[in-house]
Parts: structure tokens; C-alpha cells; sequence
């Protein structure tokens, strides 16, 4: 087990490169035949989830559409609470089936906030993958419709994920090391 060093913190391998890969196919295989005939709009939330929408975009099969917004909340190893909008919606998402696509849902709070916004501007459906669920650090409840993987409440980093800025091009996710 090789730890890797972000800032002034170690972290250890957690989830390799293929377990990841092979998850996303059977996920994005799944929203395929979901939506099959149809052709979903996948609203992927930035920055934490360039590399997932990525992998996960290309497995997807027929007709669909990506695009991007930035919200954030996390400073740290420790959500803020507080959610910025620093990109917004530039794709008009009215009688769109939406496939919201984001890293991973801790407190829940960025969903949450912007959901909202969202179904005010009336799509068809909205359903949400995520790579990564922490459910014992999820406050705000949200209805997963595909998820990756479900982890405990430890920070973790890497395959697009950071700790303050660094370590979102590991090619696997690191766990933090030792107690918390
Ligand atoms: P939430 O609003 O508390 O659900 O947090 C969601 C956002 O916080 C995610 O999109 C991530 O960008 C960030 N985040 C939450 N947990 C972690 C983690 O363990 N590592 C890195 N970023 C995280
Ligand atoms: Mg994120």
C-alpha cells in the first residue's frame, strides 16, 4: 500500500483504477437502457466531477447532450455549508430529461440547493449519478437515482476529487490515513 502525500496530508489507496472503470461502464449501461429513444441532457457539476462525466459520458449509448455548471462548497477537508454559484446554467433545460452528474454527495447541501433552481425551469425529469455517497454524512436527503459507490464518512481524494486544489489527477481514490 503506497500512501501519497497532498499538502500535509497522507492518504491510502481506497479505490483502484479499475474498480472505478468497471463500475462506471455497468452504471453508464444502466442509464443507457433507462433512457433509451430519449435523448437526457447530463448536467455535470464542476470541478469535482470533470473526470467521472468524462468516463461516464463515453459509455453512454444514443443520443445525449452534456453540459456544465460550477457550484461549490467545501474549503479544505470541510464543507463551508455555503454553496456558490461560479458558473451557471448557459442550456435551456425546459422539457429536458436531466441526468445531474456529480463527484460525490456528502452533506447533500449542494443538491440541495440547487435542485430548486432546477425544477424552476421545468424539465421533463431529473435524475441524479453520482460517483461517490457518504449516506452517514448526508443531511439534506436526496434521491440518488445511480450511484457508484457508497463510502464511509472519511475524506477522500483523487479521480477528479481535491483537497484544496490538489490531487484530482490520481488515477485511483485515496482515503485519508489514520483516525477522523
Ligand atoms: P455536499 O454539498 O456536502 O454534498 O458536498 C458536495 C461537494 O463537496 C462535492 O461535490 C465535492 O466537491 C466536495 N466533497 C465532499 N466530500 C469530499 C471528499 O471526501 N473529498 C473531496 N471533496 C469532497
Ligand atoms: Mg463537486
Amino acid at each position: 500500500m503506497t500512501a501519497v502525500k497532498v499538502h500535509d496530508k497522507y492518504f491510502v489507496p481506497f479505490l483502484s483504477e479499475e474498480t472505478i472503470q468497471q463500475k462506471i461502464s455497468a452504471v453508464a449501461a444502466t442509464i443507457s437502457l433507462d433512457y433509451q429513444g430519449k435523448k437526457p441532457l447530463f448536467i455535470a457539476i464542476l470541478n469535482g466531477s470533470f473526470m467521472f462525466a468524462a468516463d461516464l459520458f463515453k459509455h453512454i449509448s444514443g443520443d445525449a447532450e452534456i453540459c456544465f455548471i460550477k457550484l461549490a462548497s467545501y474549503k479544505g477537508t470541510r464543507s463551508t455549508g455555503h454553496v456558490v454559484t461560479a458558473i451557471g446554467l448557459d442550456t435551456d433545460v425546459t422539457g429536458r430529461e436531466v441526468v445531474i452528474v456529480e463527484d460525490i454527495i456528502d452533506t447533500g447541501k449542494t443538491l440541495h440547493n440547487f435542485l430548486p433552481q432546477l425544477y424552476n425551469q421545468q424539465p421533463a425529469s431529473v435524475k441524479i449519478a453520482v460517483l461517490l455517497h457518504k449516506p452517514e454524512a448526508t443531511v439534506y436527503p436526496i434521491n440518488i437515482n445511480y450511484c457508484c459507490f457508497a463510502i464511509p464518512n472519511k475524506f477522500v481524494v483523487g479521480y477528479g476529487l481535491d483537497y484544496d486544489g490538489l490531487g484530482r489527477n490520481l488515477k485511483e481514490i485515496f482515503q485519508l490515513q489514520g483516525e477522523e
